[in-house]
């Protein structure tokens, strides 16, 4: 299976909220990522509301050509949306409102119960699930023991440390490993760049790279069609 990029398109929602108005509208944004070779379009309705609004959530439903990936807390009113909605996958992730973007990885053996519970509505809603945890060998165990379809890595702390991240990349091998042992899918994303996703890419297994930030900063200033061609090119090495 080749290596997918599902874009984020947070960023996009953050310039239009900035004036409570209409523009950028992140569904054009998510039509011209699909048309220059995104696989998939990933947007975090956040609790807040503070940049993906309802409004688009649905919307980008009837559009996209690709598939969805919804990042939500696991709480009642997050879990009734994407069951109504029905996005082709769900990944849950911590959240805090004072953060400025997702800190760390959901704690999937502290919040076994909840966790396990939001799974199940999930999936009887015929949607795929993904849990963001951080790269320990534990919360894998723990994201295949309450019924996950995939885990995403959280490759912040490999992105903090680059060029000097030998240690954090190895954290994320051997978590990859147990990932694909235990039969689930394996997808990694946060803070990833143009200049460090190689190596993530390169792990044996890698199915998905979550990226928004450094993604979306450089289609401000080469436009979107050229910033998503170019980070696949990264990804693949060409
Ligand atoms: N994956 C998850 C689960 C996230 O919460 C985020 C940030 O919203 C990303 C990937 C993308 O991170 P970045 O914007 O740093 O590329």
């Amino acid at each position: 299976m080749s290596l997918k990029l599902g874009v984020n398109i947070d960023h996009v929602a953050t310039i239009r909220q900035a004036r409570r108005t209409v523009e950028p509208d992140p569904v054009a944004a998510a039509v011209l990522c699909e048309l220059a070779g995104a696989d998939s379009i990933t947007v975090h309705l956040r609790e807040d509301r503070r940049h993906i609004q309802d409004r688009d959530v649905r919307v980008l439903k009837q559009t996209l050509r690709t598939m969805m990936n919804l990042e939500i807390a696991a709480t009642d009113e997050m879990i009734a949306i994407a069951c109504e909605v029905k996005p082709e996958q769900v990944c849950l992730v911590p959240e805090k409102r004072e953060e400025v973007t997702t800190e760390g990885g959901l704690d999937v053996i502290g919040n076994r119960k909840a966790v396990e519970k939001a799974v199940r509505a999930l999936k009887g809603a015929g949607i795929l699930v993904s849990l963001f945890i951080d790269p320990a060998i534990d919360q894998v165990r723990a994201s295949h023991e309450v019924g996950a379809d995939a885990v995403e890595l959280h490759t912040g702390s490999y992105a903090e440390a680059f060029p000097h991240a030998d240690a954090e990349l190895s954290r994320l091998q051997e978590a990859s490993k147990e990932v694909l042992a235990l039969g689930l899918r394996l997808h990694a994303g946060h803070g990833l760049t143009y200049w460090n996703v190689r190596p993530v890419a390169e792990i044996p297994g890698m199915a998905e790279l979550n990226i928004g930030h450094s993604l979306i900063a450089r289609a401000v200033l080469v436009g979107m069609e050229r910033a998503v061609r170019e980070m696949k090119d990264a990804m693949l090495g060409r």
